[in-house]
């Protein structure tokens, strides 16, 4: 019998990814995906793993009681949230606080009773926005960079550290993560549970069910590849925003090697992305877009900017090179994620045309 790995949000993007790729990887050991369905495409997933051979259940972690059913695990990997970062913004914040923070609690807990792992997907976005906003920038021809000296610590034209200062707002889904991180930090030191925690920047890739408040990469192709509408929002409306994006491939292929060398990350909070080797401004992804669907569209300059949005953000992974002495880098390209995402898209046309437009 192999490892037993519960992973929540497992119809989910990342959940979803990350199932199917462990169980195609270690066929005896035993995934099972658990998930409330709440996000539009997410039922897509379900065929995909009953064929792979990952279990499902429809459970929703906010319930302690949907958790019932597990008394010994090896692993619990969290990949289940509500990932906007506008929610609770214009809505109300208690189902956001609910499912984010009081769900990790919930799983917490499950870790603690079965004797799991606990492996954690938060976000750059428990950065303070207005530190993030507060960089110095260049703008070149496509896209902002980051300058090479910066007043604030831990952020340079390499990207964003972890010791960058962590005063000020972050949105209601930064922080929800944000006290995620905590609770599992006291998990971690006092109930046993060894945890590690992952500071994703942007990831993408097929199975994305890109929407207007998240999932940009996917969103844009599918606005070419479907002839929709799109906007550039914010920052003069040029499109130079940019990312560091992660596709979701290498991220399995991290918490692969994070699963089988626990004692190495156990404990530890890093940076995860795709670094400034892969980073796209929207005015790059435009192009890119444009040459895999042979598609143009008219994008609207808005030049207003939208609420909790940052100019630029790229992860600085040395801190995870140096735990694992560079065993992990990201092998995909911008194009490979661009190419791959198209290729889904179009091999899902008919399921995807009411879900991604
Ligand atoms: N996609 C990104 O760019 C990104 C970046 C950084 C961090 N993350 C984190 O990675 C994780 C996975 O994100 P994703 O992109 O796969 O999002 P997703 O929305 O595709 O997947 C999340 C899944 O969780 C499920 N879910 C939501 N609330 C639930 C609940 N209360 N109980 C059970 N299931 C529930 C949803 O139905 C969905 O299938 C999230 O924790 C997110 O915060 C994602």
């Amino acid at each position: 019998m192999g490892k037993q790995i519960l992973i929540t949000g497992g119809a989910g993007f990342v959940g979803s990814t990350l199932a199917i790729g462990l169980k195609q990887a270690y066929p005896n050991d035993r995934i099972i995906a658990i998930d409330n369905l709440r996000r539009r495409g997410s039922e897509l997933n379900l065929p995909r793993l009953k064929d792979m051979g990952v279990e499902f259940l429809h459970a929703d972690i906010r319930n302690p009681e949907d958790l019932l059913g597990f008394d010994s695990l090896d692993f619990i990997i969290d990949a289940s949230a509500d990932p906007s970062v506008l929610s609770g913004i214009d809505s109300p914040v208690m189902p956001l606080i609910q499912s984010n923070l009081n769900g990790t609690v919930h799983c917490l807990e499950l870790a603690q009773k079965t004797g799991a792992s606990f492996i954690f997907l938060s976000t750059s976005r428990i950065y303070p926005i207005k530190n993030l906003e507060a960089a110095a920038f260049e703008e070149l021809e496509t896209r902002f960079v980051w300058k090479d000296t910066q007043a604030l610590r831990g952020i340079s034209s390499r990207g964003v550290q972890e010791d960058f200062p962590l005063e000020g707002s972050r949105s209601f889904y930064g922080s929800t993560k944000l006290a995620s991180e905590l609770l599992i930090a006291e998990y971690h030191e006092h109930k046993n549970v060894r945890s590690i925690i992952n500071r994703c920047g942007v990831i993408s890739g097929p199975w994305q069910m890109g929407k207007i408040d998240q999932g940009v990469l996917v969103l844009w192709l599918a606005r070419h590849y479907f002839k929709g509408d799109l906007s550039y929002i914010g920052y003069g409306g040029t499109g130079k925003q940019m990312r560091d994006v992660l596709h979701a491939d290498d991220l399995l292929q991290l918490i692969d090697h994070q699963i089988h060398h626990v004692d190495l990350y156990a404990g530890k909070t890093m940076n995860v992305g795709g670094g400034l080797d892969c980073s796209f401004s929207l005015q790059e992804l435009t192009a890119l877009c444009e040459e895999v669907t042979g598609n143009k569209i008219a994008i609207k300059p808005i030049t207003e900017n939208r609420a909790a949005d940052i100019r630029i953000y790229v992860s600085d992974c040395a801190y995870l090179n140096s735990i694992n002495a560079g065993a992990w880098t990201p092998k995909k390209t911008m194009k490979d994620l661009v190419a791959d995402t198209f290729e889904w898209m179009r091999d899902n046309e008919k399921n995807l045309k009411n879900i991604l437009n």
